[in-house]
């Protein structure tokens, strides 16, 4: 197994405690990293940390996790030029914001797309460096589109599969884009593309049809494209269950979670958690909190937000933005209700340890998690993992997420009032209810873990070969 991604799974840093090994953040690295940990293999990827290079052997490989290695990292190197066109302004300037359906934060630039060519060309360098023909070379995501037609041309009779782990947008806004017709047919070179939702799965059905040269059976959800044929499906992403529920840590954090509510001064905690981006709709959210204290004065002194949010993508303009409009609306509600004792909203810009966040899964009462777009969204699968009963999940309507978890609140994020009225909706939710809901999405995320993605992934994948 060969796992190709463009975040490394682990990174390298220098701290005052001298060079640490730390996993990276986001969904692909959170579900594949156990997978890689229990079979072993290899994993190729941009080593972007700063000591990489300094532990990496003289073909830049490590093995991984450091403190108990259990598979082979080879790290590829890129420039400056590389990591500012391909990543920071192709990849997260252009994609991003369009498989997220902000189209009009796309930046069209000519180096970015001649980067992106680049880069992905030399990714399949390495991996027809490093593989065999039987070998099974599973790419991720929307950095490297290209690759599988990239790899085929150096090894034809490569088994590649593609797990796409964002939204895929409906034709007319993949239609904006320049060069959809480059990416698709390179994609289109996969033998198997997996994506989280029936409705990604539609639209990329739509997509291909557009294609000149695709032609698709919309059935078997097959796509035939340059004489390559394509099975698409859906496989909906889960979480390792029993790292939430039950594990050691888990069970620690239980004890301390009652801690927590008090330290806040809260008798009712909502909880949201997000890595910093435009598309988690956390400014939208702040404002909900905002209206519903307006509207609920009686929650005062009572109620209190809890906000996490994990930096990233910090050097790209549009999120330095966000990042400081977050924490002046965070000051203005906090300046317009607090009191000396009671801070309506505690808001951390961190990436909070393991223990702590299942302490804040544990203790929130309800875990607000409305993205404006998200292919899935685990967060809220953490939650229901990880709290003990009586939680009530409000997610949003576009979230990947919310085609498993029917029983959670739905709302669309962007009505702000409609937010508030399901904290409201939330709290006064009678118990026997709140439980009914709680148990049967607690069931769907215990049994379509992250184990039963990969197993319905690789059932799927190796049928094409028998
Ligand atoms: C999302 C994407 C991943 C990405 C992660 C973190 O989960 O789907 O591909 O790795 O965000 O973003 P970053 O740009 O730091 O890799």
């Amino acid at each position: 197994m060969i796992i190709v991604t463009n975040r490394e799974p682990y990174s390298h840093e220098k701290t005052k405690k001298g060079i640490v090994c730390k996993k990276s953040i986001g969904g692909v690295v959170s579900a594949i990293d156990p997978l890689m940990q229990e079979r072993g293999g290899l994993w190729i990827a941009w080593g972007s940390g700063g000591e990489d290079y300094t532990v990496s052997n003289s073909n830049d490989e490590v093995l991984v996790p450091d403190d108990d290695p259990k598979y082979l990292l080879k790290r590829i190197k890129l420039t400056k030029d590389e990591i500012e066109n391909y990543y920071r302004g192709y990849s997260n300037r252009v994609l991003w914001p369009l498989f997220h359906l902000f189209v009009e934060k796309m930046h069209i630039k000519e180096d970015y797309w001649k980067y992106y060519l680049k880069v992905n060309e030399k990714f399949a360098k390495v991996v027809a460096n490093y593989s065999k023909e039987d070998d099974m070379i599973w790419i991720h995501d929307y950095h490297l589109m290209l690759l599988p037609d990239f790899i085929r041309k150096e090894i034809p009779k490569a088994r590649i599969a593609f797990f796409w782990h964002i939204p895929w947008p409906p034709w007319e806004i993949f239609d904006t884009l320049p060069q959809h017709e480059e990416l698709l047919n390179g994609i289109l070179k996969s033998d198997l593309i997996g994506l989280h939702a029936k409705s990604y799965v539609k639209n990329f059905a739509e997509c291909a049809m557009r294609n000149q040269n695709a032609k698709v059976d919309t059935k078997k959800c097959i796509v035939k494209c340059d004489n390559h044929k394509t099975k698409v499906k859906q496989f909906p992403l889960g979480i390792s269950y029993k790292d939430f529920s039950h594990s050691k840590e888990s069970l620690e954090a239980s004890k301390n979670a009652k801690n927590l509510k008090e330290l806040y001064e809260a008798t009712h905690l909502i909880l949201g958690i997000d890595r910093l981006d435009y598309t988690k709709g956390i400014l939208n959210r702040l404002k909900a909190f905002e209206a519903f204290l307006e509207d609920n004065p009686n929650y005062k002194k009572k109620a209190v937000f809890t906000q996490i949010v994990t930096p990233s993508r910090s050097e790209i303009k549009e999120y330095n933005i966000m990042k400081k409009e977050i924490d002046e609306t965070v000051g203005k509600i906090n300046g317009r209700f607090g009191t000396e004792e009671w801070t309506p909203i505690k808001y951390f810009y961190r990436k909070i340890p393991q223990q702590s966040l299942l302490e804040h899964y544990k203790a929130a009462d309800v875990g607000l998690l409305t993205p404006l777009r998200d292919g899935m969204n685990l967060v809220a699968k953490e939650y229901i993992a990880a709290n003990e009963e009586n939680g009530v999940l409000i997610l949003s309507e576009f979230a990947g997420a919310s085609e498993d978890l029917e029983e959670a609140i739905t709302v669309n994020p962007y009505d702000i009032k409609a937010t508030a009225n399901a904290i409201k909706k939330a709290f006064d939710m009678p118990l026997e209810e709140k439980q009914k809901r709680f148990n049967s999405m607690k069931k769907k995320v215990k049994k379509r873990d992250a184990k039963w993605w990969i197993k319905n992934f690789l059932k799927e994948w190796e049928k094409i070969y028998a």
